[in-house]
């Protein structure tokens, strides 16, 4: 039976181009949840739109000399593009700059507002007043009341994912300036979150136990059982939405209420051009509404969003919010500052026409239940060992032989044997096989399975080799080849939603018009006897070394340009003059014994040959050397420095050490050279 399915994905932020991270995280499995919905025949609205407010587009603008309506009208315009091409299916891809989504988002909170769903209240802020202004958001870091993590923004912690206000944040520094805030009074709306905690509770902590993911199920129980507070949902900024209600001038609305409206009104953008009813995708109890996100947004969707629709009143809420956990690349944490990604304009102009290997690599690789790592090694092997080798084997085997034996006319198979029964019986079991996977959000277990299907008819065309019965047994080639023939279009069919472009091109090889998801669950022969099948021309193509490494280096380059970017010069001390620096006696010496300075954590008690003599120089290493392995070391000595009572020892000079671009520190060595780990030399 055909049902209603209103799907969103997190309205990614429009402060720059989309990466893979987001796609493996969001945008790749919503896209094969919904694409997989419409195959059965459901009313999809799968929808989207670019989250335009929020403190860091005015932060980037600021810094840019631009506004940061420039800011949003370039990446609007880019992540638009490199979702469309890469398939991402959406119904509408809406802005939260669009009137409509204005009018949608102060409506919804004057609704709140009229129904006394809000506290209102003026209380103090962080505020800087160098910036005369308010800090809240990523205006501010400092160390997270939670995790002890430094550098939480305002409102949430990136360490551990927790939500809180700014006021909470120990050791607040303004973002802006650098300043220490002051407090400064202001009047602000707050959502009552602790009104709503015995109706959280019930919905999920008791009633989505069982079928929410268990990383998003806890994050909720934890936050619920640390107790909610309200929370502001109006900040003192210039950027945003306006707050609709008397008091309000100069304020709007936090980024953080109107975006996941940003959904709503962008499904009344879409109603409005396709002649639809919105109001059935977000009011009508037969709708199923799921969120696609990543695990930084689970707080907003799962406890604050749904706080919000069920004080409105008229809702629906989410069935399900199934978020993924992050990628990294090549075992680092994806950064946008850092340039540490692979930025989906750059992958198509390198990679072009090969969306679908992205998102099949992407999908194999998911973080569903915990990080995981994108490498490019990994996503050669999967292209060339799966891609290629197994699903783009097994399909010109079929198209080429078909040609080859009738001139591309689906054979008429003769008596089925054992064999080729139970392939097809095993062929119509896989579009349940991944429905199970899919619409529990396996979209990883989905993409094996689709693979394993591909492998199927791989096996079956090596075990019943047509190539050598050809010569004996024409007859029996019938069959094989149509058995073949229908793994292959069953492979066109249920690919669909993974592999979009390639299952396009299949069918249109194949000439395979009408057949159906359904038609493969009921076992119907999919490509009749006679039909006229057309050329075969390659599905996927090796990627050779030459293009990994080009991308390894590239990162290569990332990682060089961040050492030199980190690492902090010190300012330049006075002058000296030649006659003062002259006045140093300096020596070559010879470490001839060590010892580790009785309870001091720092110190070793060294004794060094200078070669006019032996002395006792108390040196504060010990955190970077043991004893043992100094000993012996040539080192380059200050022998005239005013001896120094250091815990009862007298030191009589000083060790000169110096500090690699990594901090480490090592010995001013008069002999050798040495390669740091940056492959840096320092001598
Ligand atoms: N812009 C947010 C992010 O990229 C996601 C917003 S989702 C929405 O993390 F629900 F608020 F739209
Ligand atoms: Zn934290």
């Amino acid at each position: 039976m055909s049902k209603r399915f209103t799907i969103t994905a997190a309205l990614p932020y429009t402060n720059g181009p989309i990466h893979i991270g987001h796609l493996a995280g969001v945008y790749v499995p919503a896209d094969i949840y919904a694409r997989y919905l419409r195959l059965q025949g459901h009313d999809v609205a799968f929808i989207c739109g670019s989250d335009e407010h929020g403190v860091p587009i005015t932060i980037k603008a600021k810094k840019e000399g631009v506004t940061p309506q420039d800011i949003v009208d370039h990446f609007h315009a880019n992540i638009k593009s490199s979702f469309k091409e890469f398939g991402i299916s959406f119904d509408n891809y809406s802005r939260t700059s669009a009137k409509i989504h204005h009018e949608t988002a102060s409506e919804f909170f004057k609704t709140l507002y009229d129904k006394g769903d809000f506290i209102e209240e003026t209380n103090a802020q962080l505020y800087d007043a160098e910036a005369e202004q308010f800090l809240a958001d990523r205006f501010v870091v400092g160390t997270c009341p939670k995790c002890g993590n430094e550098e939480s923004y305002g409102d949430q912690c990136e360490a551990c994912g927790t939500s809180h206000n700014a006021t909470d944040l120990i050791k607040p520094k303004s973002a802006i300036t650098g300043a220490i805030p002051t407090l400064k009074e202001t009047k602000h709306w707050f959502l009552p979150l602790d009104k709503h905690e015995a109706f959280l509770k019930e919905w999920i902590l008791e009633g989505h136990k069982a079928d929410w993911k268990p990383n998003v199920y806890g994050q909720c129980k934890s936050w619920i059982d640390d107790g909610l507070r309200p929370r502001a949902v109006t900040r003192d900024l210039d950027w945003g939405i306006p707050v609709p209600v008397e008091g309000g001038e100069g304020k709007v609305l936090y980024v953080w209420f109107d975006a996941p409206i940003g959904y709503i009104s962008s499904t009344k953008e879409w109603a409005q051009r396709e002649g639809k009813d919105w109001e059935a995708y977000w009011k009508d109890e037969d709708t199923t509404l799921v969120h696609f996100i990543g695990k930084d947004n689970i707080v907003f969707h799962c406890i604050i969003f749904p706080a919000m629709l069920k004080a409105e009143g008229s809702y629906i809420l989410p069935e399900n919010v199934p978020a993924n956990e992050f990628l990294n690349l090549e075992g680092q944490k994806l950064s946008t500052s850092k340039n540490w990604a692979v930025w989906l304009p750059d992958y198509l102009k390198e990679f072009p026409e090969k969306q679908d290997v992205l998102r099949y690599v992407l999908t194999a690789t998911a973080p569903e239940t915990k990080d995981n790592d994108f490498t490019w090694k990994d996503f050669q092997a999967r292209n060339n060992n799966e891609l290629v080798a197994i699903f783009g084997n097994f399909i010109n085997r079929v198209l080429v032989l078909t040609n080859k034996y009738y001139k591309g006319s689906v054979p008429t198979p003769n008596d089925l044997s054992a064999v080729d029964t139970e392939t097809l019986e095993k062929v119509k079991s896989y579009p349940d096989i991944l429905s199970k996977s899919i619409e529990r959000y396996r979209f990883r277990e989905a993409s094996q399975e689709l693979m394993n299907l591909a492998r199927l008819g791989n096996k079956y065309l090596a075990d019943e080799e047509p190539w050598k019965a050809i010569k004996t047994d024409s007859e029996r080639v019938q069959t094989i080849m149509y058995v073949a023939l229908q793994i292959a279009a069953a492979l066109a069919i249920v690919s669909e939603p993974f592999l979009p472009w390639s299952s396009k091109k299949l069918k249109t090889m194949l000439r395979l018009e009408s057949p159906t998801w359904t038609s493969v669950q009921r076992g119907d022969s999919l490509l009749k006897p006679t039909h006229q099948i057309g050329e075969a021309s390659l599905l996927f193509a090796k990627i050779e070394d030459s293009e990994i490494e080009f991308q390894l280096e590239k990162l290569a380059k990332s990682k060089l340009a961040n050492l030199i970017a980190k690492k902090v010069v010190e300012p330049q001390k006075e002058t000296v003059s030649f006659e003062d620096f002259s006045k140093l006696d300096i020596r070559v010496g010879t470490i001839i014994a060590a010892e580790k300075m009785p309870k001091a954590k720092k110190l070793l008690v060294l004794q060094v040959d200078t070669g006019v003599d032996v002395r006792t120089i108390v040196s504060g290493i010990a955190e970077s050397f043991t004893a043992q392995e100094v000993v012996g070391k040539r080192v380059t000595v200050l022998v005239n420095l005013a001896p120094r009572a250091l815990r009862g020892v007298e030191s009589q000079g000083m060790i000169l050490m110096t500090e690699t671009p990594e901090g480490k520190l090592v010995f001013v060595s008069p002999d050798a050279s040495h390669e740091t780990t940056n492959g840096l030399k320092v001598s």
